[in-house]
């Protein structure tokens, strides 16, 4: 091992905040600085003389992610905080928890079902078209807004079946409470827990609760004999038996998971057809391409499944958009012994961040990194590039299980949509990335929405 006489470079920061105030007022323009001042390891000074490290070379991405990942585990904070909301879900189990569960759920992601749920997005945007339209003809439209509720619309359905239906409204506001918890919690990490009782908790607890006696009666509903009529995810899960044990999965895991699945099923998603739109707005080229290649394979027919390989430039316009804004914009790990990084040894039980959106950005491997180009994502290019300099699902083992799910669903939409309204971006909006627990356009996307002719 090499000598850990330096760490990798940093800024000096305030003597006890460290660099955590010019983190808070702008993570990403924080990160693009140290990026360019420090290169491509940098060590971050957070609160109380703790250091954080960031690694942005696609060589150290795969280290973290694939090549050496038994020596690193997602950090206490993060799992503490998400755990409050998704208790031991996929994303917040470790070990053999997680080995096992990931083991249970993949089969409920395989491409066979898959393609029985991609009616179910076309048809949900058709509705959701044909409602912008009746409503909002001329008028403005809040398009982010819009996404967020038909992408938890179709996590819900596919989820759940329709059995959620009556309960869709309540569910959404106590979700949506919940996940703004988690931002909350992510932005002061040494908010007291849950069971404290001040207002921001009382108001969170109030609505696990709705969430949880909403789940726990949709359980009940299949173990009373429903459960062979649903083709849903959750039926799905309900009907595997632990090889080891033969024993279903407990209640409370279904609960853990379906939430899990739903949280980070919908809001990445449709952030990133939000900027999808967005990008499409500001080239009207590659908007005019995107129509042409829609219209030309199907004339007025709904996309469906069978449909996304004959629009290829249609993908490598979602692909690109997922480069530039990356829903999930960092990914934070922890290291179980000490680690050499290239030319570093990062101690045991330092906290780590990887960036895709620094890494999707890194000058080695992007020519013209800002350029909106989705010529990037010709499959020749994609075979030449380094693996890990593009990992807007994460990579190694912890890959994304809804990896495919979400190419999937981005694609129909954004086709279904294309086919039947003209969006025009209103103007003078501020259109900024807020890198919260996704990054979205912080104030919306503002779009006039009129009936294609
Ligand atoms: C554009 C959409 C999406 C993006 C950008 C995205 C991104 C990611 C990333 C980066 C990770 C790795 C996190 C880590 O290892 O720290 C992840 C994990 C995960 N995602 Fe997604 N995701 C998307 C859609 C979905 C969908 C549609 C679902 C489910 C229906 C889903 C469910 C999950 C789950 C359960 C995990 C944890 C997997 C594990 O640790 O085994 N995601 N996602």
């Amino acid at each position: 091992m090499k000598s850990n006489s330096n760490l990798p470079p940093g800024f000096p920061g305030h003597w006890f905040l460290g660099n955590g105030q010019d983190y808070q007022r702008d993570p990403l323009g924080f990160y693009s600085k140290l990026k360019k001042k420090c290169g491509d390891s940098v060590t971050l000074k957070a609160p109380l003389g703790i250091n954080w490290f960031l690694f942005f070379h696609p060589d150290d991405v795969e280290t973290i992610l694939h090549k050496e990942k038994d020596k690193f585990c997602k950090p206490g904070f993060f799992v503490r905080s998400m755990s409050y909301l998704l208790g031991k879900g996929l994303v917040t189990s470790e070990s053999k928890l997680w080995k096992n569960q990931r083991q249970l759920l993949t089969p409920a992601f395989h491409k066979s079902r898959l393609v029985g749920m991609a009616s179910l997005m076309t048809e949900e945007t058709e509705k959701l078209c044909e409602s912008l339209i009746r409503k909002s003809n001329g008028k403005v439209v809040d398009l982010a807004n819009e996404l967020q509720r038909l992408t938890l619309r179709i996590a819900s359905l596919t989820l759940f079946g329709a059995d959620i239906e009556k309960h869709e409204k309540e569910f959404g506001y106590a979700l949506d409470i919940a996940l703004k918890h988690l931002n909350f919690r992510f932005a002061f990490p040494i908010y007291p827990p849950p069971w404290i009782p001040l207002p921001e908790n009382i108001r969170f607890r109030k609505q696990l609760k709705v969430m949880d006696k909403i789940v726990y009666s949709l359980i009940a509903l299949r173990k009373n004999g429903e459960l062979d009529k649903g083709n849903d995810i959750l039926s799905a899960l309900m009907k595997v038996k632990d090889p080891d044990t033969g024993r279903s999965m407990p209640d409370k895991q279904l609960r853990d998971e379906v939430i899990t699945l739903l949280l980070a099923g919908h809001d990445t998603t449709s952030a990133a057809i939000a900027w999808t739109f967005f990008l499409l707005s500001k080239h009207p080229q590659i908007l005019s391409n995107a129509i042409d290649e829609i219209d030309g394979n199907l004339k007025s027919a709904s996309p469906r499944f069978e449909n996304l390989q004959s629009l290829p430039y249609l993908t490598m316009i979602f692909k690109e958009s997922l480069r530039l804004f990356p829903p999930a914009w960092g990914q934070p790990r922890q290291t179980l012994e000490d680690v050499e990084l290239g030319k570093y040894i990062i101690p045991k039980g330092s906290p780590l961040v990887l960036s895709q959106y620094i890494t999707h950005r890194h000058p080695d491997f992007w020519e013209n990194p800002e350029t909106f180009d989705p010529e990037r994502f010709t499959q020749d290019k994609e075979v030449a590039r380094h693996n890990f300099a593009y990992f807007p699902f994460g990579g190694g083992p912890r890959i994304c299980i809804g990896y495919q799910f979400a190419m999937m669903e981005g694609p129909l939409i954004i086709a279904t949509i294309l086919q039947r309204i003209k969006l025009e971006m209103v103007a003078n909006q501020e259109v900024i990335p807020d890198p919260t627990f996704t990054l979205k356009p912080k104030f919306g996307l503002k779009m006039n929405i009129s009936k294609r002719v």
